[in-house]
Formats: structure tokens, C-alpha cells, sequence
């Protein structure tokens, strides 16, 4: 069987970042919406409204989106119980000149939920409340030295230890040392080179792979024994991968936990919460915002966590996220593409593994699965971020466009160069990592 390949074109996106260009760098706010991450002249660039598990783009056309606001929005666009919250909240006022009793209530719904959690302060961004976690730390045991795995946030002590480090500071990246995830041995040997001087491990306790057996307690055995503070940071896997995020999952309790984007459902809320012993000192140091307590957010916090409370969503998320993997994984092995294309991570959050064939590089198969998948609307920049409102339908509709676009990859990769010709668009390119 041949498959042919499929258009949709971008004129009023295009127009759009034209304009973009010339009044805001890189036409956006956040990297990962950019044109770093999506091939220009085949992808939508900009969005006009969104509704349960879809969105329209300026152009006008539909997409099933497997992105989801880069993971923010787990219950689905336009949730009638958190936009209803939200809405009878914007009655009442926004942001105000004293606190408001809806921190109480989404603070207490946080500690009733989350296994760490004694303490809860309130920010906007996950990059917010990893610092908060970090700068407490070091507070708490008067050490500067931070030992990282991943990606926590574009601050100086995070970013600092990737190749995108312009502009901050050599004595801050001194003090951070990277570590590799499920490597207990290499974590030892880091917290072994500078005794005594480190203030916190972070990490996520999931990302791609999933934790071996006994890592998230050696991890927290290790900076037990170093006397250092161990922080999870949950910001994509809390009120995703379980109610009590995934350190319930695991059964591993940080003394520290950062919460961001499962929190409201695309309103801009964070929260560190940990142990009383530390969260009652971050009182003593300096974290506070205009905005940490503005209502909208906190509004919507309630409404997506009593949801939570009452329906099985989480566990929808990952039975929802599992079926389309193993369905798309089918695919994979009935095209004989295992060895350049899989699905790593925890059901409800999937994430592309790609490696290079001997006719095309990892990119060029990147680029030309978005080119494909866009074109028969699906939206995606490399995982499955399964959101409630993915109903049996998207499911269906996702597995019949993989089950179009993965033979196509699969006869494109059989020749030589079979890919590039493909492309209508200049292939993505590595810009940086920050996982
Ligand atoms: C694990 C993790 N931590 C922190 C952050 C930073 O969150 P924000 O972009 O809201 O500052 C992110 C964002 O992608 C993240 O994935």
C-alpha cells in the first residue's frame, strides 16, 4: 500500500509571525512554542481558541491536541466546573490588597492530597516555586551547592547547567552539578566531590523513564546521609500521574515539592509545599509575589482539585494515555519502526523517542511526523499530554493519523534521502536540551 502525503496551508499563521518578528523576539513566550519546536510552512504557529481536548488554529483548521498548554491543561479546554469557578470569582474582584480565604482552601486541599505537603505557599510559574525550594534549602542548612537532574525552570542555579547559560553568572553555575537520572552511583560520586557543601538534590521523580526499583529511595538516602534537602519537582507529573502527584505513586515522600502545571488547568498557579519544619522558616527569607495570591488561579485550583477529589481522573489520564500508546506502539511494530521510534514515559504523559536511521537523521524523521500529523489534525511537539476531555473519538482519530503517517515514515525511510524529499519544510534542528 502507498500513503500519500497530506497538506493543509498556514497563510494566516504565517502573516501572523511576520508581524511577531518584528515586535516580539522569537514571535513568543516560551521557547516550546516557537519556531524552535515546529517546522515553519507545514505547522499552525498561532492559536485562536480551544474547546475540551481541541483547538482552532488562526487559519481556521481543527486539531486534537496532544500538547495541552504544554501540559497545563489536564481536565480539557473550556472545563465547564473550573470556568464556572472562575467566572463567579471575576464577580467578586482579581487580585485584591490583603489575602484571600481561597489560599486557605486550595492550600488545605494540597495538604489533604499531597504526602509531603504540612505547608503551602503560592506562586505562578513552576520556575517560581523550584526557587523557592532552592533558596529555602540553602536557608535551612546554610550550603550553597544544589545537585540537579533535568530541567526545573529558566533560573540562573537551573538553565546555568545547560549549553543555554548566556548571561548567568560562572560563580552561580559553580554551584550547580548536574547528575544523570536512575544512577544512584553518580549521584553519590557528585554529593561525594564537595562534602558537606550541598543544600538540595532536585529532580523530577519521572520523566522519560521510569524510576528502577529502589532509585527514589536511594536518592533520598543519599541526601539523607548528606544532610541534604530533597525536592521533588512535580510541576508536570503532580495532579497528573496521581492525586498526591508522583510521589504517591511511588511511595517516596521528598522533604520538599514544587506543583505547577496540573494545578489549575491552564490558570498560572504554582505551589512549594514540603515539611512544616522547613516551610514555616521560607517566613525568614524572602518569597513573595504581587500575584501569588490572584484569585482567578486559586479559583480555578479549587474547582480542578475537588474535581480530582471526586472522579477518577488521574486514573482516566493514564488508561486513556496507555490505550493510545499501545495502539500507536502496534503501529510502530507492524511497520517495523521500533528501532527509530517509540513511546517513553508514564501513560498520561508519553514523550517521543526518536533515534537516527542510516537514511535520515533523528530530526529529519521529527520533522516530518509533525509535518504529517499537523497536516491530518493532530497537534503534538513530541508526546501525548492526555488530557480528560481526550475522549474514545480523539483516541480513535489519533491511532487512524499515526496509522496514515508512520507507513509513510516507514517507505520514505527505505531510500536514501527518502525522508528530506518529503519535506516541505526545512528540518527542525538541535537547538539545546534541557532534559
Ligand atoms: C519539571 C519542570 N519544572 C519546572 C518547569 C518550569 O515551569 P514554568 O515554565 O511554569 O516556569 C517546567 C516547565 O516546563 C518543568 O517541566
Amino acid at each position: 500500500m502507498s500513503v500519500a502525503t497530506s497538506t493543509r496551508s498556514f497563510p494566516c499563521s504565517e502573516a501572523l509571525l511576520e508581524q511577531a518578528l518584528s515586535a516580539i523576539p522569537l514571535g513568543s513566550q516560551t521557547f516550546s512554542k516557537s519556531l524552535t519546536q515546529l517546522p515553519r510552512g507545514v505547522s499552525p504557529l498561532f492559536v485562536d481558541r480551544a474547546e475540551g481536548a481541541r483547538f482552532w488554529d488562526v487559519d481556521g483548521h481543527p486539531y486534537i491536541d496532544l500538547t495541552n498548554g504544554l501540559a497545563c491543561v489536564t481536565l480539557g479546554y473550556r472545563h465547564t466546573t473550573v470556568d464556572s469557578a472562575v467566572r463567579a470569582q471575576l464577580e467578586r474582584g482579581v487580585s485584591f490588597s490583603l489575602p484571600h480565604s481561597l489560599e486557605l482552601r486550595v492550600a488545605e486541599r494540597i495538604i489533604a492530597m499531597v504526602p509531603c505537603a504540612e505547608m503551602v505557599r503560592f506562586a505562578k510559574n513552576g520556575t517560581d516555586a523550584t526557587s523557592g525550594a532552592i533558596r529555602l534549602a540553602r536557608y535551612c542548612t546554610g550550603r550553597e551547592r544544589v545537585a540537579i537532574c533535568g530541567y526545573h525552570g529558566w533560573q540562573d542555579w537551573s538553565i546555568g547547567t545547560t549549553s543555554r547559560h548566556g548571561g548567568i553568572p560562572q560563580a552561580v553555575r559553580d554551584l550547580s552539578h548536574s547528575f544523570p537520572y536512575n544512577n544512584l552511583e553518580a549521584l553519590a560520586a557528585v554529593l561525594d566531590s564537595h562534602p558537606g557543601e550541598f543544600a538540595a538534590v532536585i529532580l523530577e521523580p519521572m520523566n522519560v523513564a521510569w524510576p528502577q526499583p529502589g532509585y527514589l529511595e536511594g536518592v533520598q538516602a543519599l541526601a539523607r546521609e548528606h544532610g541534604a534537602v530533597l525536592v521533588f519537582d512535580e510541576t508536570i507529573t503532580g495532579f497528573r500521574f496521581s492525586n498526591g502527584g508522583a510521589q504517591e505513586l511511588f511511595g517516596v515522600t521528598p522533604d520538599l515539592a514544587t506543583f505547577g502545571k496540573g494545578l489549575a488547568n491552564g490558570f498560572p498557579l504554582s505551589a512549594l509545599t514540603g515539611r512544616r519544619v522547613l516551610m514555616e522558616r521560607i517566613s525568614e527569607i524572602f518569597f513573595s509575589g504581587t500575584f501569588g495570591g490572584e484569585t482567578l488561579s486559586l479559583a480555578a485550583a479549587e474547582a480542578v482539585l475537588d474535581t480530582l477529589a471526586q472522579q477518577p481522573i488521574t486514573q482516566l489520564l493514564s488508561d486513556r494515555g496507555q490505550q493510545l500508546a499501545d495502539r500507536v506502539e502496534t503501529v510502530i511494530a507492524h511497520q517495523g519502526l521500533a528501532e527509530v521510534f517509540g513511546l517513553s514515559g508514564h501513560p498520561s504523559w508519553k514523550i517521543w523517542s526518536i533515534r537516527s536511521h542510516a537514511n535520515a537523521s533523528d530530526w529529519d524523521i521529527r520533522t516530518l511526523l509533525l509535518q504529517e500529523l499537523y497536516a491530518r489534525g493532530i497537534f503534538t511537539i513530541g508526546s501525548h499530554n492526555i488530557s480528560a476531555a481526550h475522549d474514545q473519538a480523539c483516541l480513535d482519530a489519533v491511532v487512524a493519523a499515526y496509522g496514515e503517517v508512520l507507513p509513510l515514515l516507514a517507505q520514505a525511510l527505505a531510500s536514501p534521502g527518502g525522508v528530506r524529499r518529503l519535506l516541505r519544510c526545512e528540518p527542525l534542528a538541535p537547538l539545546f536540551r534541557v532534559r
